[in-house]
């Protein structure tokens, strides 16, 4: 018997569509089989559309909450337009999970920060989930939140939940306050003054390129180890199984060997930021 190709994609369809901000749309999708997504925080999904073509695109809940699985969309482009004009009912087509994860291996018995920057919320959303589900298993959790307006902020319902919950310490910050906002404005590096990090925290940062080296930065001044420091790296993607190349910095495939290396994995690739 024929295997299957590598690249067929399986048949998800849309039970839940938000528009999480007015270029972002969050959906929740089940595969059309009813078989359930086995996956990590932090890995990525290529999602297609018939007649459009197929994008990389973060997994944005967590394992812990199975049967159906989200993503949120930017609407930027040719792809993920046509995918932000889908409706509930409608269909999407997933191939993966792909890539390797937050590594929940290193970071649990341990302090945790994420540091997320407009879409790097995205991925990191997952791993929320994923510790406020399994609480015990991690030490002190806090969450940077950085947008460019309140009206960037994604995920708005959670976020009401987060600054409730005893289990999660959220401080926000966006660039530009409006006359509602209660948050810091400035920009994320900023918060490393409001609030204390432990020595021995486990950092994942997510977000736009510019935003890692001035983390880094930060990290390196409170004397937190490279290798302690997780960062989820963007390239375009085209296979995201390692055939094609188009992920490719230097030695290293972001699809396979990432998207989420440490930064003592890239110090001899500075051109990853
Ligand atoms: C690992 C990974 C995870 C991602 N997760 C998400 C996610 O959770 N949600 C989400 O909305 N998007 C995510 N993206 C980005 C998403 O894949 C791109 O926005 C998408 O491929 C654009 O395709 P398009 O056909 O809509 O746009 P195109 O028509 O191909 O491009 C439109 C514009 O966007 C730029 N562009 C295209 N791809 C990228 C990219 N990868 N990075 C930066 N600029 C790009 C192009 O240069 C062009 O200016 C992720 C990308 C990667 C590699
Ligand atoms: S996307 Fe093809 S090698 Fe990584």
């Amino acid at each position: 018997m024929t295997k299957p190709s590598i690249f067929l994609p399986k048949q998800a369809q849309i039970i839940n569509v938000r528009q999480n901000s007015e270029s972002e749309k969050h959906f929740t999708l089940r595969f059309a089989d009813g078989k359930k997504i086995h996956f990590e925080p932090g890995q990525i999904l290529e999602v297609s559309l018939f007649g459009f073509g197929e994008i990389p695109i973060g997994i944005a809940s967590s394992p812990t909450r199975q049967h159906s699985f989200d993503i949120v969309v930017r609407g930027i482009g040719r792809v993920s337009k046509a995918i932000n004009k889908l409706n509930k009912g409608d269909s999407l087509y997933i191939r993966g999970p792909y890539g390797n994860g937050f590594k929940l291996d290193k970071i649990r018995n341990h302090p945790v920060l994420i540091v997320a920057g407009g879409l790097g919320v995205c991925p990191t959303r997952s791993l929320i989930q994923y510790i406020l589900d399994r609480r015990s298993e991690f030490k002190h959790f806090t969450l940077f939140y950085g947008a460019c307006h309140p009206s960037q902020q994604l995920f708005r319902d959670d976020l009401s939940d987060w600054r409730k919950n005893n289990d999660i310490e959220l401080l926000e910050i966006v660039d530009r306050p409006d006359c509602d906002w209660q948050g810091y404005v400035g920009v994320i590096t900023d918060l490393f003054d409001k609030t204390q990090v432990d020595k021995d925290t486990r950092v994942i940062v997510c977000g736009p390129p510019i935003m890692f080296k001035f983390v880094i930065q930060k990290l390196d001044q409170l004397g937190i180890a490279h290798e302690n420091i997780f960062v989820d790296l963007e390239r375009r993607m085209k296979c995201a199984i390692g055939k094609c190349g188009h992920c490719q910095i230097n030695h290293k495939y972001v699809c396979t060997d990432g998207p989420v290396f440490s930064v003592k994995d890239l110090e001899d690739l500075p051109e990853a930021f």
